[in-house]
């Protein structure tokens, strides 16, 4: 199981220094533990992870590698500072920063040009839920975020029901059980592999953890607000290692 922490816009250099120093001193044995920090984090993390088994990378990178893209994010640095990750389309960034499938698709693309396995996140909104559009929504940002890569290209997938973000509204473990065996079948039916991680994100919490990590095809734990604290964390991945 891979559990992430998606930081958000939370955590100088200096925190997130100090959040590691502790992190580090913890048995998390077992796992993948990632870290998705601010930009302006990234050197520090790569600084304090280093020989660790923890891996880290950018919640947000541009499709080219340098040039005049005033206030992006080079994938290329962020392979330099020893990032192996890069989360790609996450909700915040599709509906605050308008990110559309089709830019999504060549952030993807680019992260494994430059080294980087991509975690691409798609999620419906409530009124998509709602509408019963939920498997054409999901099926939609799949086909399309995957579009320009090789089927053999190794990357994870997190589903984020957008209503379950920062809400405290878990998606219930039937919710989570159909939409995990959905993307399998995406994924299949796309001719990737169908042993790619798909984690669950939104609102995972230590007292939600341990439910959600034995549904069929839940591959870990994508973050947010439970990763800011290295005690909440380190539950939610107790609670893993007990699965
Ligand atoms: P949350 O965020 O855990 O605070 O709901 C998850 C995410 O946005 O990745």
């Amino acid at each position: 199981m891979i559990v992430a922490g998606n930081w958000k816009l939370h955590k100088s250099p200096k925190e997130s220094r100090e959040f590691l120093r502790e992190w580090k001193t913890k048995d998390v044995r077992g796992l993948e533990i990632a870290f998705f920090p601010p930009a302006t984090s990234l050197e520090a993390v790569g600084q304090e992870l280093q020989g660790t088994a923890a891996t880290f990378g950018p919640q947000n990178i541009y499709f080219e590698a340098s040039g005049a893209f005033t206030g992006e994010n080079s994938p290329a640095v962020a392979r330099g500072l020893g990032a192996t990750w890069a989360l790609v389309g996450h909700s915040e960034r599709r509906t605050l920063f308008g990110e559309t499938d089709s830019l999504i698709a060549k952030k993807v693309q680019s992260a494994l040009k430059h080294g980087l396995k991509p975690m691409l996140c798609i999620g419906e909104t409530l009124d998509e839920r709602r509408d019963g559009k939920t498997e054409r929504v999901l099926e939609r940002q799949l086909t399309a975020g995957l579009e320009l890569i090789p089927k053999d290209a190794v990357f994870a997938v997190a589903y984020e029901p957008v209503w379950a973000i920062g809400t405290g509204q878990v998606a219930g473990p039937d919710q989570v059980r159909e939409a995990h065996a959905f993307i399998v079948e995406c994924l299949k039916r796309l001719g990737f592999s169908a042993r790619t991680p798909i984690l669950y994100g939104g609102s995972v919490k230590p007292d939600n953890a341990g439910e959600l990590s034995r549904i069929p095809h839940v591959g870990g734990f994508l973050v947010g607000g439970a990763s800011l604290d290295v005690s909440s964390f380190l539950k939610i991945v107790h609670a893993c290692q007990t699965k």
